[in-house]
């Protein structure tokens, strides 16, 4: 283990102007600097660094971060990788932390695992390419498949002998263990070759480490399976794992999408015929871990399936998990008996990308037609219909990105929008509920003025599921307060006894953290707020890098976006001093805490209205006359905040 001082000696030397300056070519714009992206393809530069802050953005792609979420990024490295890159940069000597005997070895034999499978890899290459059984059977099957040398060497194809234990026998010979060819899966039970007289196929991982292999059958009346896969080890996890990554990291960077097919042979195919950008998730049905492993690299993902029904259900079941990834997904189905190998084999490239751009279509469009195709005649299933499409809007994370498709949707179906609108909103309030694990969400307001027992307990049930909704849809409070927390948290206050912007907000916070309902900024607050109390000086450099890649990416979002002013006058409260925001930072703090509070207020009278009407209805006068005070309560309340808003009247 790398020690922290080292980390953080790495980190205090490393200067993102000259650690992407090995790799961009960067110039000088006022205070920051230049160039064209490396991680999209752009003709005109929108990829900028920031020295002063030590961080870099890239306001085409969105990718953003510091010196070794640069790194990182950039040649695929893990985290402790790119620390050792950048020592090595600066000449800086990592110290190590001392770890115990037992993990030394649990180590040495984890770099053993691999070695064996790197030792396996190259005998199966040689025996493909060098053993007249291999030409004969294995190459000869490659070639006749289409696949050429280069390819074949790219993908590291092998071949297994019919000889029961070749393999076996040549890794014991060159030292290795029983124990570890197990831990490797190479072994059967008999202490055979796991492979026999199949072409292999290695699976690599994300840095080009072999890590398991699938081999295939060459006999195509054999009962057994087509194809075999290593079956999971330590470190093969087949939920982690996509067949091509290694391969196609750079390019799905480039074009900014990833094509995602069922087979290790449609990954080499289209790979050879010019579509790089492509990975398998073959082993497994599609997972979210391999859906985040594409996420490092590209926000869109093009599905590519058969359109037999196994093909089209495969598509449905990865379109959720996309769309719960907060990623753009578009589906496209192959003529009726291709896959993507045979199709581009026959069509070749410029085939393939014009069937694609035909074809692909966002997934509204995808599931309406092929809902209303299965729907046609019967307007009874429409009604199943519009539950089932609901089900998916609800997945989408990002508010207004649903909206726009709940408004396409209801085009193409011929459902009136608001009807769509709130079914969806049920949708997601179960789907939310689910998350939660059915845990009301507490939003009690623990303002002194409002330390009313009754109220406290009432609004707590009842309100629930209203503030929800309200909010869902806009987190801009939340997300402005974060902004100026991470801009200027470190800057100093006037007022007696208060020390810093952060202190200040973070202060004045405490009673309404509970209500945030976007739990990012909440956790952010938090860590910025224990950090303060072990008197820690906090700069947003703690989160810009983050050992969660969502906390970087929000912080370098947010520190490289201050203008958020457009927005402002839709919520009522007009900036009363256009300063330059590093010059208004006070104000700012000020009154987007009030904001906030205002915002839960609100929240607190619409639903405790609601509950007013609900008990009139009832003829609960009891009820109906507590709520009533709780809303005197509240208007109170309201009024409070309002006159802090210096100079702004607001309607009641
Ligand atoms: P070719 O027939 O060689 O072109 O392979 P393919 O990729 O077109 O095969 P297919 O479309 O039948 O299957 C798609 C993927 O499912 C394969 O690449 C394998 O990952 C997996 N698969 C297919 N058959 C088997 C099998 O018998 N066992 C296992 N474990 N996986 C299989
Ligand atoms: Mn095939």
């Amino acid at each position: 283990m790398i020690s922290r001082k080292s980390i953080d000696e790495v980190m205090e030397i490393a200067r993102i102007d000259e650690v992407v300056g090995d790799f961009v070519n960067l110039k000088r714009r006022g205070s920051n600097m230049i160039g064209l992206c490396p991680f999209h393809n752009e003709k005109t530069p929108s990829f900028s660094v920031s020295p002063s802050k030590n961080i870099f953005k890239c306001f085409g792609c969105g990718r953003g971060g510091d010196s070794i979420r640069f790194v990182m990024e950039h040649e695929g490295y893990e985290y402790p990788e790119a620390i050792r890159y950048l020592a090595e940069k600066y000449g800086i000597k990592l110290e190590e932390t001392k770890a115990d005997a037992e993990t030394l070895i649990a180590e040495r034999e984890r770099e053993t695992i691999y070695k064996v499978l790197e030792f396996a890899l190259g005998f199966y290459k040689k025996q493909l390419h060098d053993t007249e059984e291999g030409q004969l059977s294995g190459l000869n099957y490659l070639k006749e498949r289409g696949f050429r040398t280069k390819t074949i060497e790219a993908f590291g194809l092998g071949f297994a002998s019919d000889t029961s234990d070749l393999l076996v026998r040549a890794a014991t010979q060159a030292g290795f263990t029983k124990e570890i060819l197990q831990r490797a899966a190479l072994i059967n039970q008999h202490g055979g070759d796991f492979f026999r007289n199949r072409v292999i196929f290695p699976i690599f991982n994300i840095s080009g480490k072999a890590i398991a292999f699938a081999g295939r059958t060459l006999i195509s009346s054999q009962k057994g399976p087509k194809y075999m896969n290593s079956p999971e080890t330590e470190i093969y996890l087949k939920r982690k794992v996509l067949y091509g990554i290694f391969n196609a990291k750079k390019a799905i960077r480039q074009e900014d999408n990833c094509f995602l097919v069922e087979g290790y042979t449609d990954v080499i195919s289209l790979f050879q015929s010019g579509v790089e950008n492509v990975v398998a998730s073959s082993g497994t049905a599609l997972t979210p871990d391999q859906i985040r492993l594409i996420k490092r690299y590209t926000g869109r993902i093009t599905l590519l399936y058969d359109s037999d029904p196994a093909g089209i259900k495969a598509a449905m079941r990865g379109l959720d998990l996309i769309l719960e990834e907060n990623m753009d997904v578009r589906l496209a189905l192959l003529p009726e008996g291709d896959d993507p190998d045979s199709f581009i084999k026959r069509e070749g490239l410029k085939g393939f990308q014009d069937y694609i751009q035909e074809h692909s279509k966002d997934f509204v469009l995808f599931k309406t037609q092929l809902l209303l195709k299965e729907a046609a005649g019967d307007p009874m299933r429409k009604s199943a219909l519009v539950k089932d499409l609901v089900e998916t809007l609800a997945r989408i994370p990002e508010a207004i990105k649903r909206s726009a498709f709940i408004t396409e949707c209801a085009h193409l179906m011929k459902i009136e929008e608001h009807i769509l609108v709130r079914e969806t909103n049920k949708a997601l309030n179960e789907f939310i509920r689910q998350k939660q694990r059915g845990v009301p969400r507490d939003i009690g307001l623990a303002e002194k003025e409002t330390q009313d027992k009754v109220f406290q307990q009432e609004s707590k049930t009842a309100s629930a599921s209203v503030v929800d909704r309200l909010d869902l849809a806009d987190e801009f409070q939340e997300r402005d307060i974060v902004r100026i927390l991470l801009n200027y948290g470190d800057q100093e206050m006037t007022e007696p006894d208060v020390q810093t912007v952060a202190h200040y907000v973070i202060n004045s916070l405490t009673d309404i953290l509970d209500d945030f309902q976007h739990d990012i900024y909440r956790k952010i607050i938090l860590e910025y707020k224990s950090l303060l109390d072990d008197q820690q000086t906090v700069g947003a450099g703690h989160f810009t890098n983050h050992a969660e890649p969502e906390i970087q990416h929000l912080t370098v979002e947010l520190l490289t976006t201050p203008y958020e002013y457009a927005s402002w006058e839709e919520h009522d409260i007009p900036l009363q001093i256009q300063l330059h925001p590093d010059k208004n930072f006070k104000m700012d703090a000020h009154n987007a805490i009030l904001r906030l509070k205002l915002k839960i207020v609100m929240a607190h009278i619409t639903a405790n209205s609601n509950l007013i009407a609900q008990f009139q209805d009832e003829g609960n006068e009891e009820e109906m006359l507590i709520h009533m005070r709780m809303h005197n309560d509240l208007l109170q309340f309201r009024e409070q905040i309002t006159s802090q808003f210096k100079s702004v009247v607001l309607k009641v």
